[in-house]
């Protein structure tokens, strides 16, 4: 008696399994979360959405709530139709600068001038004609342009750390003295963020340039001015310019003083010349 139990709770079991497997219905947005979007420009998402018989589909409905969960932030954005629907039908929207669409298998909302209001969780629910739902969400947040970009110095490990307190995506790059920090003056940390200092000491300014989409900020560290080993040689190069002036001036003394004296002798003579 036992074992007939068992059998009738495992055929209800696989029976009730297979009815719910016909009713499933499942929604995801293909797009990589979370998304970052730049400030006046349109955000899209897309939910494909996958359900058994073609009129299976009752309703499509996108949301969005706040990151925190706070309840407040929760907003509708746009209601679909479903039923059989044999090309892409508009959704009913709540914002002006919310458009949706829906489709058999697919659904894709448009949010235009994003802006600092429309960030949050979006979320699409799909729903079959018994009832059932599926929801799939995606975090959007807004990109943002660099900017509080420090360069501070690590003196026991001779490195330089750029610190961005803002910005979405940044990409470091290095200057020292204006130029491309070459493998004789550093190397960088495999983020970018760090610039180990191998020309030592450290000496003139290194500059860190934080870039993203939105342009870029930069910050600069200044040490010590450099010992340029061109100095030596200019210095050197300067004192015989001296020294040859020198001597030249000397020379050229020398000459006019004979040639004075000469001058002074030929005029005696023509005077002595004279007086005879
Ligand atoms: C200097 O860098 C090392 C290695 O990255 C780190 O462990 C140390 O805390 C840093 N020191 C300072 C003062 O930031």
């Amino acid at each position: 008696m036992a074992r007939m139990d068992f059998l009738c709770w495992r055929a209800a079991t696989l029976l009730l399994l297979f009815a719910s497997g016909l009713e499933c219905i499942s929604v995801h947005i293909s797009n990589e979360e979370p998304m970052y979007i730049i400030p006046g420009s349109t955000l899209v998402l897309r939910a494909h959405i996958q359900y058994g018989s073609p009129d299976e589909l009752a309703a499509v409905t996108w949301e969005r709530q706040a990151e925190s969960g706070a309840p407040d932030g929760r907003a509708a954005l746009a209601a679909c139709p479903g039923g059989s629907l044999p090309l892409a039908v508009q959704c009913a929207a709540t914002r002006p600068n919310v458009r949706a669409s829906v489709e058999r298998e697919a659904s894709v909302l448009h949010v235009s001038n994003y802006g600092k209001a429309d960030v949050g969780v979006y979320a699409v629910t799909a729903t079959g004609k018994a009832g059932q739902s599926s929801t799939a969400r995606c975090i959007v947040r807004e990109y943002e342009a660099v900017h509080h970009v420090t360069v501070s110095i690590n003196v026991s490990h001779s490195s330089l750390v750029c610190g961005e307190a803002w910005g979405t995506e940044p990409r470091f790059s290095w200057l020292h003295e204006r130029d491309a920090v070459t493998a004789g003056v550093g190397r960088v940390s495999p983020d970018g963020a760090t610039l180990v200092v191998t020309k030592l000491p450290i000496c003139g300014h290194f500059t860190c340039v934080v870039s993203n989409k939105m342009g870029y900020s930069s910050a600069t560290y200044t040490a010590a001015p450099c010992e340029q080993s061109g100095i030596s040689g200019s210095t050197v190069a300067i004192v015989c310019l001296v020294v040859l002036q020198i001597l030249g001036g000397g020379l050229a003394f020398l000459l006019w003083r004979r040639y004075r004296n000469r001058n002074r002798g030929d005029r005696l003579r023509e005077h002595m010349d004279d007086n005879i």
